[in-house]
């Protein structure tokens, strides 16, 4: 790379305000804001900031997420994404020095108001993390224990009337989260070995599946394939497609390919826990808005 070259960067980015054509990064806000998709939003996040202790993680983020859609979530480390990704479930009440204010909802319902069922909350908002985490139990237990806990294997009188037992009804939801995590195939013989035999790939399936039990609306991701190899991440790339037909799946990545290829739309974090840009995918990478954003796409900098 030339002297030239690298001299006009820096000018770039001592621009920071200035979008691709020119204007101030207010207007682009102002046309994200207005990011416009059918159908109502499942979740409609408005000016929400999260503190920790006096550390300004995230701020002012508003943003509404279309139903049945990948939305990704990308920038550079430590802008935040994680720390949204969780308000979306309020797995940050858990973090005792964060602060948050500002309003979630879903389905139009605020999620932080007094009253709000936290249980019930991330069983409709389940979530995967970066790191597989399956119980240290068999691969069914797994899969069943989160609805047994609800009690939401119970096979009512009409079906006991029809001489299907709780433990049909069990092997039958074992086998449906197995099939729709892309994972029976591969394991459905030996569903009685412990989880942590499988492989990483396998595993992080089995979280997914195990996310799945429960029937939940909407599907965190926090990084789910960064720990994967290519072939085990290509196929939880394609999972995450078949999901969006039936949920709505919010995921992290570091893979700004991985983003284009599976997102709908993407939202760009920058450093400072700002929300730079949002809008469809193929925008945000082709065309994007903010100076800023297409430093980072072209890696410029982040
Ligand atoms: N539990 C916590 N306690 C205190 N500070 C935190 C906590 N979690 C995150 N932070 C801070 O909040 C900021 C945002 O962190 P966050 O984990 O959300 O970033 P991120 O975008 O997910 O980064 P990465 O890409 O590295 O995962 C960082 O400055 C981080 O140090
Ligand atoms: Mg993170």
């Amino acid at each position: 790379m030339s002297e030239t070259t690298r001299q006009t960067e820096t000018t770039d980015t001592e621009r920071p305000t200035e979008t691709t054509a020119g204007e101030t990064d207010e207007r682009v806000r102002e046309e994200w804001r207005e990011y416009e998709f059918a159908g109502d939003p499942k979740l409609a996040v408005e000016d929400l900031d999260v503190y920790y202790g006096d550390d300004h993680a995230l701020k002012g983020v508003s943003m509404e997420i279309p139903e049945n859609s990948v939305t990704a979530l990308i920038g550079p480390s430590g802008c935040g994404k994680s720390t949204y990704l969780r308000c979306l479930n309020r797995m940050n009440d858990r973090v005792k020095s964060a602060r948050i204010e500002g309003s979630v909802k879903l389905d139009g319902r605020e999620i932080y108001q007094d009253g709000v069922n936290l249980v019930e909350l991330r069983k409709r908002v389940g979530m995967v993390f970066q790191s597989p985490n399956p119980f240290p139990k068999s691969i069914r237990e797994n899969i069943s224990y989160g609805p047994e806990k609800h009690g939401d294997i119970d096979t009512g009188l009409l079906a006991r009337l029809l001489g299907r037992s709780d433990e049909d009804e069990r092997e039958e939801l074992v086998e449906r989260c197995l099939r729709d995590a892309a994972l029976w195939d591969e394991v459905s013989d030996r569903l009685d070995d412990n989880a942590l035999g499988l492989s990483g790939g396998q595993q992080q399936r089995l979280c997914i599946a195990r996310c799945l039990s429960v029937d939940p609306e909407v599907i965190l991701m926090d990084e789910p394939a960064s720990a994967l190899d290519p072939i085990a991440t290509s196929k939880i790339e394609d999972l995450i497609d078949q999901l969006s037909e039936h949920y709505t799946v919010v995921i992290v990545t570091h893979n700004m390919q991985q983003a284009a290829r599976i997102s709908d739309q993407t939202a760009v974090f920058l450093t400072g826990g700002e929300l730079v840009e949002y809008g469809e995918t193929d925008q945000v990478f082709e065309d994007p808005r903010s100076r800023r954003v297409e430093d980072y796409i072209t890696g410029k900098f982040g």
